[in-house]
């Protein structure tokens, strides 16, 4: 028996996540006797399916030849995901914070139907996450979505496996790479609109970076904490939001001569979900430079413990991914 995987989005991070799994399909066959298969992939306007399995590699090169992931026309992507077989759902179609966009039906679709579904889509989860939980838990589906927080680094199984047991206070971290970046090449003396133009020109920037530089990115990501480690039902009217657009130049030399570098920070708690531009005395964990994600969790037991990663980016992601669909595979043979 295999574990047959569906792929709503071929953009970066599906195919960065088909060139993981070819990777580490030997690993995989090592770990559980048994093969993770791509069966079908669709982008926005074209689909392919095969229930003997696709081959990944292909599936990225017919993507760099065609700018298509395959010969059917694509109309509806949840009913596509209807009208074939498969076990998981990996969604990673471009993400829409103000509707959940075509990745929330995707995701509609197959936890209703009892799939499995591994997404790093902020919009839905930000949006419609308690609705989603439900569903998954009504239909004795899983969700996972490690990558869509902190990219590579594993903030959310940190606090929801590694520190069972613990009570967490509150997490504070850096979400949003491009901010980061934009407010380290400040500190190098850089001007606002010149640094902005370079974390975009490295493609960390949403395709709108107004979502990055007016704080949503970031918010999207604490209603995610909040719900998933705190277990509040919010979403993203709940955050008290404010972005690093008014920092300027003197600002950040100010806080320099005293110091101290400007960090645009998420803060989740019971008593607070907010995003802000605050201070942070240089050397302190959150105080990381360029496009680096950090999150700080404050446990009653352990006291703070600091996590930085990558934020983003195509392989970077994809290891989220990977991880969820191993923790996913290893519960199969659990609960066999
Ligand atoms: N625009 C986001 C960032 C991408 O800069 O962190 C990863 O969510």
């Amino acid at each position: 028996m295999s574990i047959d995987i569906a792929i709503a989005g071929f953009g970066t991070v599906g195919q960065g996540f088909a060139e993981m799994l070819a990777l580490r399909q030997g690993m995989i066959r090592e770990a559980f006797g048994t093969e993770a298969r791509i069966v079908a992939a669709f982008d926005s306007s074209s689909a392919i399916y095969s229930e003997e399995g696709l081959d990944p590699m292909a599936l990225v090169a017919a993507k760099a030849e065609t700018g298509r992931v395959g010969d059917e026309p694509l109309v509806d992507g949840a009913a596509f995901l209807e009208s074939i077989d498969y076990d998981v759902l990996v969604e990673v179609s471009p993400t829409d914070i103000v509707t959940g966009g075509a990745g929330l039906h995707h995701i509609r679709s197959a936890l209703g139907a009892g799939r499995h579904v591994i997404t790093v889509n902020k919009g839905p989860l930000a949006l419609a996450f308690a609705e989603l939980d439900t569903l998954a838990k009504e239909n004795g589906a899983q969700m996972r979505f490690e990558g869509s927080v902190g990219g590579a680094m594993p903030i959310i199984n940190l606090c929801r496996e590694s520190l069972m047991g613990q009570e967490i206070g509150s997490v504070m971290g850096i979400l949003n790479g491009t901010c980061n970046f934009i407010l380290s090449r400040m500190d190098d003396g850089l001007p606002f609109e010149q640094a902005l133009k370079e974390a975009q020109e490295l493609g960390y920037a949403e395709a709108d970076p107004g979502y990055d530089i007016n704080g949503v990115d970031t918010a999207c990501k604490v209603v995610i904490l909040a719900n998933s480690v705190f277990g509040i039902d919010c979403s993203y009217e709940d955050v008290d939001v404010t972005g690093i657009t008014a920092i300027s130049e003197e600002a950040v030399a100010m806080a320099a001569e005293q110091n101290y570098c400007i960090r645009l920070i998420g803060e989740i708690s019971p008593e607070r979900l907010e995003v802000s531009p605050r201070l942070v005395t240089k050397g302190h964990p959150l105080s990381v430079t360029g496009t680096l994600n950090v999150a700080q969790v404050n446990t009653d037991l352990a006291g703070p413990i600091s996590i930085s990663g990558r934020g983003a980016g195509r392989s970077e992601t994809a290891s989220a991914i990977l991880s969820d669909l191993l923790a996913m595979m290893r519960s199969f043979v659990n609960n066999k």
